[in-house]
């Protein structure tokens, strides 16, 4: 029964259509985008996450960098500490996408995770003025067509905030030297903290890790108070935490929710179809939140 309805979407955005794409509820999410459509452009505001969301997860079967890694694998950080960082990454990462485990009992040891690769990271003496060239020379990249949705929502005034548990200055620098921070992009992250030499001693504000994205949002009233106007939502994340980045919308009415499902992919399938409206496996591309755009135009 489901064909002719799954056809139906495709036809308003072939691009869904894809083989990466997957979706619980294909009728939903075409209702959804014809209100979307409908309300137009002016009541739209885009929320993203970063790692492994905006920037592609693997290229040519190697792992990307997220915010982190950029910082742990540059010069900057003492080979002792980036030993250390590394013991953490081998530790917990696989904690975090263990689909055997719930939210509930992974959060105290991301918490953990979180906590200690900060603590080293704030006595390494990291200076504000190295991270341009610590990204110059990582691997980051942004997903393939990243130009086109950034310079989208840009050139309609759509605002785009990104909500990160990575670094918030190492993240700035990779969209400022991708070409793409343009005014409407508001970041939410983990700020370092520098005394007058330039030497970072601390991060900013309350941390934000992976499951309390929700509460990031609510400590951000101002941000979401100033869209009040723009109560649709399209939201961007790759996992279960980043499904409540949109908690602190005012007066919400359609939030259409993309997520990239990157590792374990057929253990976590079930999970991600649950929370998320459209599913993309694999997929190190903007091509689908790009036809979305194009769709909403
Ligand atoms: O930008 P985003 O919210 O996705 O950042 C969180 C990601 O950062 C997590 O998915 C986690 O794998 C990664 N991370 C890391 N090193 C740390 C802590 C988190 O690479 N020390
Ligand atoms: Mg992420």
């Amino acid at each position: 029964k489901q064909r002719p309805v799954i056809r139906i979407t495709c036809k308003m955005i072939p691009a869904l259509g894809n083989t990466s794409v997957r979706m619980r509820d294909p009728q939903r999410v075409e209702e959804t985008l014809r209100c979307m459509q409908k309300a137009g452009l002016n009541t739209l505001q885009v929320i993203s996450d970063f790692d492994m969301t905006l920037t592609r997860f693997a290229r040519n079967g190697k792992r990307c960098p997220t915010s982190h890694n950029i910082l742990e694998i540059s010069k900057m950080i003492s080979s002792e500490c980036k030993e250390k960082l590394k013991d953490l990454l081998d530790k917990y990462y696989p904690i975090e996408i263990d689909s055997s485990k719930t939210i509930e009992e992974k959060l105290p040891l991301m918490v953990e995770w979180w906590t200690r690769a900060h603590a080293l990271i704030m006595q390494q003496k990291i200076r504000k003025d190295q991270l341009t060239l610590a990204v110059q020379e990582s691997d980051a990249m942004l997903r393939e067509g990243y130009q086109e949705f950034f310079d989208c929502l840009n050139q309609h005034s759509v605002p785009l905030l990104i909500f990160s548990a990575g670094l918030g200055d190492v993240l700035e620098e990779v969209v400022r030297q991708a070409g793409v921070f343009h005014p409407n992009v508001k970041v939410i992250s983990n700020f370092m903290d520098f005394d007058e030499t330039g030497v970072m001693t601390s991060f900013k504000g309350e941390l934000i890790h992976i499951y309390n994205k929700r509460e990031g949002a609510l400590l951000n009233t101002g941000h979401f108070e100033e869209l009040r106007s723009r109560p649709n939502v399209l939201l961007l994340g790759d996992s279960l935490g980043d499904l409540t980045m949109a908690d602190g919308v005012q007066e919400v009415e359609k939030v259409l929710k993309i997520g990239f499902l990157n590792d374990k992919v057929d253990e976590r399938l079930p999970s991600y179809l649950n929370s998320y409206d459209i599913v993309l496996l694999k997929d190190e591309t903007m091509e689908v939140p790009n036809a979305i755009l194009d769709f909403l135009v």
